[in-house]
């Protein structure tokens, strides 16, 4: 069953499930892009940065190609940035003075080219959403914040925040990146929290697939990454149950403020998002 959609501002459709690619090799992402099409994903979340993009075009022109799927029912995402995380002798981030409010006008300019048919953002705290959406001559809100969330990171006032000005939030990093490579002894490992794993067995279900409904019942777009095709089978498999509300709250009562992914080399940025409280 392909995952069902949620209407954006600009009134397109967009599926709540995705398939995340970040780490996912460009040696295997291919096979991988094409189980999940067969699994039922029509979103993948893409970045230039990844550096598997190639690959998972090629992935999708083959699935065309054979009728496996249309264009237009895959929703593809990805994210601007010409150099890959330029950093001094330091290791950290080498500051832009760009205004974001002007590569978001160069970003209009790409729906107007027909070059793209949806801008978002990622990562903006509600404050840096506001100056978008007060931004004199406005032409297209951000149809979409891609932020981390979890359990441990419930993001409850920035996702209200967007909510109430008809942005969808996507939530990255949904099991809590247990790869990111950053990982250190003695951070908290979401998949592994027994609280998940008691919800999990009530329901005959795993751990993330708890991990992905959670979110799925927020009204979150969710995008959850996975190189093996049992995996991309089983984090789909997430519209035959329901948590109750209670399991919801209980779930919700787990944030902790914790980030997988902090991005401390881009502490001293002009822009870091992740100071403000929400
Ligand atoms: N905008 C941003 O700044 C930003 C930042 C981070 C991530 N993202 C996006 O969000 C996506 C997801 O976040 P993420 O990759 O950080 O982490 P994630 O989706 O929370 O976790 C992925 C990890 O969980 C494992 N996994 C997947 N399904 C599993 C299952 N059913 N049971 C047990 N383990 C499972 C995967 O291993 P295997 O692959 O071996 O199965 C992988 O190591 C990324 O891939 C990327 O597209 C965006």
């Amino acid at each position: 069953m392909a995952s069902p959609c949620v209407e954006l501002s600009n009134k397109m459709k967009m599926p709540v499930l995705g398939l995340g690619t970040w780490q996912a090799p460009p040696g295997k992402v291919e096979e991988v892009a094409k189980c999940a099409i067969d699994a039922g994903y029509r979103l993948f979340d893409c970045a230039y940065f990844y550096q598997n993009e190639n690959e998972i075009g090629n992935a999708v022109q083959q699935k065309i190609k054979e009728g496996a799927v249309k264009r237009e029912d895959l929703f593809i995402v990805t994210k601007a940035g010409e150099e890959l995380n330029p950093v001094d002798e330091k290791g950290m981030s080498i500051p832009s003075d760009t205004d974001f409010l002007d590569t978001w006008e160069a970003m209009e300019e790409l729906v107007d080219c027909g070059l793209v048919k949806a801008i978002g953002i990622s990562n903006f705290n509600h404050e840096q959403i506001e100056r978008i959406l007060n931004k004199p001559g406005l032409k297209y809100k951000p149809v979409n914040n891609q932020i981390e969330c979890h359990p441990y990171l419930t993001q409850e006032k920035l996702i209200n925040y967007c909510q109430s000005k008809g942005i969808v939030v996507t939530a990255y990093s949904p099991l809590g990146s247990p790869n990111r490579p950053w990982a250190k002894p003695g951070e908290p490992v979401l998949l592994e929290d027994p609280r998940i794993k008691e919800i999990a067995v009530r329901h005959h279900k795993t751990p993330a697939q708890v991990l992905i409904r959670f979110l799925i019942q927020r009204e979150v777009v969710v995008i959850p990454k996975s190189e093996k095709p049992q995996r991309i089978e089983e984090n789909i498999k997430v519209f035959d149950f329901e948590l109750s509300k209670k399991e919801m709250d209980v779930i919700l009562s787990f944030n902790r403020n914790w980030r997988a992914v902090p991005v401390p080399q881009a502490v001293n940025h002009k822009d870091y998002p992740f100071k403000a409280e929400y």
